[in-house]
C-alpha cells in the first residue's frame, strides 16, 4: 500500500461540525470533520487507507478490543506559526512508538512514513479546526483496535487504525498553575514486564480507581511507585516526572514499567544542550523526601504532550505533605516551558531539527 492508494471523500457543507468558540474548547471535547482509517486482516495486511468524515464507528459487540482490551493510541499535536505555518513536533518519534507499543500487544506494525504522510493530508484537509491562539492546538490522535468478532484470547485477525483530531485550548489559562500530587502506596499502574512501557489503553483502565481517589482527597494527580517495592518513584498520570536535587535534573531511568515520554526525552535533551547536570537513574521515593526535608529539593514537574511541563508545589507521602520551596514554578521549570512551548509554536529558532512543517 502507498499513498496514491489514499482515499479521500470530504464531508458535505451541510454536515460540517461545530466549530467551538475558543473559550469553550477544553481538552478532547471536539472532533475535526474528517478521519483517517485503514484496515488490516490476516490475509490482506494493511489496506483501505482512506480520509472520510468524522463518523461514529460500527463494531459487532464480539469485538476482541472491547473483550481483552487489543488497543493502543498515540497523542501528538499540530501547531500553528504566527506566519501561518503548521508544525508538529517529533511525530516520527510518536509513530515509532505506536508501532512498540503495537509490538507489545500483537498488533502488526504499521508504515511510519505512510501513516505521516496521510496524517498530513487529513491536517491540511481540516487545516481550519487548527486554532490560532498562542497555546492552542489541534490535537491528534492515532488508535488501533481488535475488530474481529471472537471470544477467545488470543491475539485478532482484523483491525482497524484510525486517527481522529480535536483542537485543544491552552492549558495553562491563567498562567503557569503548580499542582499537588500524592504518592501512591496501595495501587500500581504497571510492573516490569508489564504494558507500562506501551501507550496501551489497559493502562489507563488500571490508573484509574487510584487517581480518582487520590482527587476526593483534594490530590491532582498520583506519583506511581514501582510494582515490586514500593519504593522507586515512576510517573505521575499522564506525565513523567522531573526532580531537581542538587542541582541536577534528576527522572526515572526507562525500565520497561513506565512510558518513554517524548517531552521527557525532549527535556533531557534541551538540559544537556544548555550544560545542566541530566541523571536518568533509579530514583526512591525516601530520596525524594530526604532531599524536600533538607532543602535539596528545588524543583519537581511533569513533563507530558498535554501540559509540556506541569509543576508540582507539593505532593504528600504516607501522609505527610512536603512543600517544594517558593516560587514554583521554579526557574528550570519556567525555562523549559518557555523553550518548548516557542520551538512548537515556531517563534524560536529550532536547532534541533525537532519539527516538521505540513505542507
Ligand atoms: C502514562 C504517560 N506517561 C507519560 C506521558 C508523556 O509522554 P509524552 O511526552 O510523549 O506526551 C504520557 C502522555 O502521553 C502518558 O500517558
Amino acid at each position: 500500500m502507498d499513498l496514491s492508494d489514499l482515499s479521500i471523500t470530504l464531508v458535505k457543507d451541510a454536515k460540517r461540525r461545530r466549530k467551538p468558540h475558543p473559550d469553550e474548547m477544553g481538552f478532547g471535547v471536539f472532533y475535526s470533520d474528517h478521519m483517517f482509517l485503514m484496515d488490516w486482516h490476516e490475509d490482506r495486511g494493511w489496506h483501505g487507507a482512506r480520509i472520510e468524515p468524522y463518523r461514529p464507528l460500527t463494531l459487532d459487540p464480539a469485538a476482541m478490543v472491547l473483550h481483552y482490551a487489543q488497543a493502543a493510541f498515540e497523542g501528538f499535536k499540530a501547531y500553528p506559526t504566527k506566519d501561518g505555518r503548521i508544525l508538529l513536533f517529533r511525530p516520527e518519534l510518536n509513530l515509532s512508538r505506536m508501532n512498540d507499543s503495537m509490538e507489545r500487544i500483537c498488533v502488526p506494525r504499521i508504515d511510519e512514513q505512510l501513516v505521516l504522510s496521510a496524517i498530513k493530508e487529513l491536517i491540511k484537509i481540516d487545516r481550519d479546526w487548527i486554532p490560532t491562539d498562542r497555546g492552542q492546538s489541534l490535537y491528534i490522535r492515532p488508535t488501533v483496535i481488535a475488530t474481529e468478532p471472537h471470544i477467545g484470547v488470543r491475539p485478532a485477525k482484523h483491525y482497524l487504525f484510525y486517527v481522529i483530531m480535536s483542537p485543544v485550548g491552552a492549558y495553562y489559562k491563567e498562567g503557569f498553575s503548580p499542582i499537588k500530587i500524592l504518592v501512591e502506596e496501595n495501587y500500581v499502574r504497571s510492573a516490569v514486564g508489564g504494558l507500562g512501557g506501551a501507550k496501551a489503553g489497559a493502562n489507563y483502565a488500571a490508573s484509574l480507581l487510584a487517581a480518582e481517589e487520590a482527587r476526593r482527597r483534594g490530590w491532582t494527580q498520583v506519583l506511581w511507585l514501582d510494582a515490586t517495592e514500593r519504593r522507586y518513584v515512576e510517573e505521575v498520570g499522564t506525565m513523567n516526572i522531573f526532580f531537581m536535587i542538587d542541582n541536577a535534573l534528576v527522572t526515572p531511568g526507562l525500565t520497561g514499567s513506565l512510558l518513554p515520554g517524548i517531552t521527557r526525552r525532549s527535556v533531557l535533551e534541551l538540559a544537556s544542550h544548555w550544560g545542566m547536570k541530566t541523571e536518568q537513574r533509579p530514583v526512591t521515593i525516601d530520596e525524594v523526601t530526604q532531599a524536600a526535608e533538607d532543602g535539596r529539593l528545588t524543583e519537581m514537574f511533569g513533563s507530558g504532550t498535554a501540559a509540556i511541563i506541569s509543576p508540582v508545589n507539593e505532593f504528600c507521602y504516607k501522609d505527610v505533605p512536603y512543600l517544594l520551596p517558593a516560587p514554583q514554578p521554579g526557574p528550570v521549570a519556567v525555562n523549559l516551558f518557555e523553550m518548548l512551548l516557542a520551538i512548537q509554536n515556531g517563534q524560536q529558532e529550532d536547532p534541533f531539527g525537532w519539527t516538521v512543517e505540513v505542507v
